[in-house]
């Protein structure tokens, strides 16, 4: 049996949990910053750095305490090192490295995005005997950062066969929010937004690439923005043509009476309708038998329901807890890495672009 501590911090979130055999939940606390960042309309880096620094042990404690387990107890530590914002980072690295050292326990480097891919692998209290994924697997991770299509052939075993050449999914949910005077995050306030709008009301570009697992959005949110113009030129508006400068669609928004409901259901249903489309490509093409889910935007309901209905292979995700940012996915990836005698040095430094890499590789 192994008792895993994992601990993440590499954006808005400080989180720590453990987690044991790689599935069962013993602990799990995440402080969210969100409402720091909200002002500011999205991460703000200096901020999260500051806010892990105050937050970083209490939480560790916490984690601890829920799961009645000293760190004495515990078989080794994971943290994520990258990619993501350096000074947020390294205040979870340092951390996890100092106990490490002082604890004598194994130093397990996460990459962020791997720990997304093992959130599957967690057992939620409602379904205890969910057999464990099987390969070969393609993952989807879409979150605030990253929109990413990975094969796993077995564990440790990754290839990235695309990813976005620009915004990544919950980015253009992010940054259509924030034209039409929604807020942040964007991902929940579009989902509640377009309940009830028309899908088929605009027609938005489903972003065309060269490769085919690749994904662009800055198209679509581009076209978000010339709708918006186009609307209040309609309604006898004066639209200043200030490039794709968001700012001032907000204005619009608050200037016109906008379809706010067709709008965002336009929205949402072109990025999903590109998100299943090349996953269903990608998990064909290399015989996938099961097809993944993973990152904040998987809590998307519409994403969810369109990927069950429109893949040949079982579909699985995570509960929207283990979706959003948290540790124990850390702890769940770091269990696979421990017994496979994977470890990292206390010289493991951050890295902010950090790349998916199998482990042969690495060793
Ligand atoms: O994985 P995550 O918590 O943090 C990153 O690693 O970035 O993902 C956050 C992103 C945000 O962009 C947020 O708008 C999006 O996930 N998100 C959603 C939903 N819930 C969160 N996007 C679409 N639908 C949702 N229900
Ligand atoms: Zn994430």
């Amino acid at each position: 049996m192994t008792r895993i501590l994992g601990i993440e911090t590499s954006c808005d979130e400080t989180a720590a949990a453990v987690v044991e055999d790689g599935r069962v939940l013993l602990s799990n606390v995440v402080a969210s910053q969100i409402s720091l960042h909200q002002q500011y309309g999205g991460v703000f880096p200096e901020i999260a750095s500051r806010q892990h620094i105050l937050s970083i042990d209490t939480v560790i404690r916490q984690a601890l305490e829920q799961a009645d387990i000293t760190l004495d107890e515990i078989d080794a530590i994971a943290v994520v090192h990258g990619p993501g914002l350096a000074g947020a980072l390294l205040v979870g690295l340092n951390t996890a490295k100092a106990l490490a050292y002082a604890a004598n326990k194994p130093l397990l480097g996460i990459n962020h995005l791997e720990a997304h891919v093992y959130a599957n692998w967690l057992l939620s209290p409602g379904t205890p005997s969910l057999l464990e994924p099987w390969f070969p697997l393609v993952c989807l991770v879409v979150s605030g950062g990253h929109t990413d299509l990975i094969l796993m052939e077995g564990y440790h075993r990754y290839q990235l066969l695309g990813h976005t050449i620009d915004d990544a999914a919950g980015e253009a949910f992010d940054k259509v929010a924030r034209l039409l005077g929604l807020g942040y995050p964007g991902g929940p306030v579009i989902q509640r937004t377009a309940e009830g709008g028309n899908p088929q009301a605009f027609h938005f570009p489903r972003g065309q690439v060269d490769n085919p697992y690749d994904f662009s959005f800055s198209g679509l949110k581009t076209a978000v923005l010339r709708q918006v113009q186009a609307l209040r030129r309609a309604a006898g508006q004066q639209v200043e043509e200030h490039g794709e400068k968001l700012v001032d669609a907000a204005s619009a928004a608050a200037q016109v009476e906008l379809p706010l409901a067709d709008l965002t259901a336009s929205f949402q249903s072109a990025v999903v309708d590109a998100l299943v489309s090349k996953t269903a490509a990608a998990a064909q093409a290399y015989g996938a038998q099961l097809v993944l889910l993973a990152g904040g935007v998987a809590a998307n309901k519409l994403l969810r329901m369109e990927m069950t209905r429109r893949m040949d292979v079982e579909v699985r995700f995570p509960p929207i807890s283990f979706c959003t940012d948290n540790a124990a996915m850390v702890a769940a990836a770091g269990h696979y890495r421990y017994i496979a005698g994977l470890r990292s040095g206390l010289d493991l430094d951050v890295d902010p672009s950090l790349q998916l890499v199998s482990a042969e590789v690495l060793a």
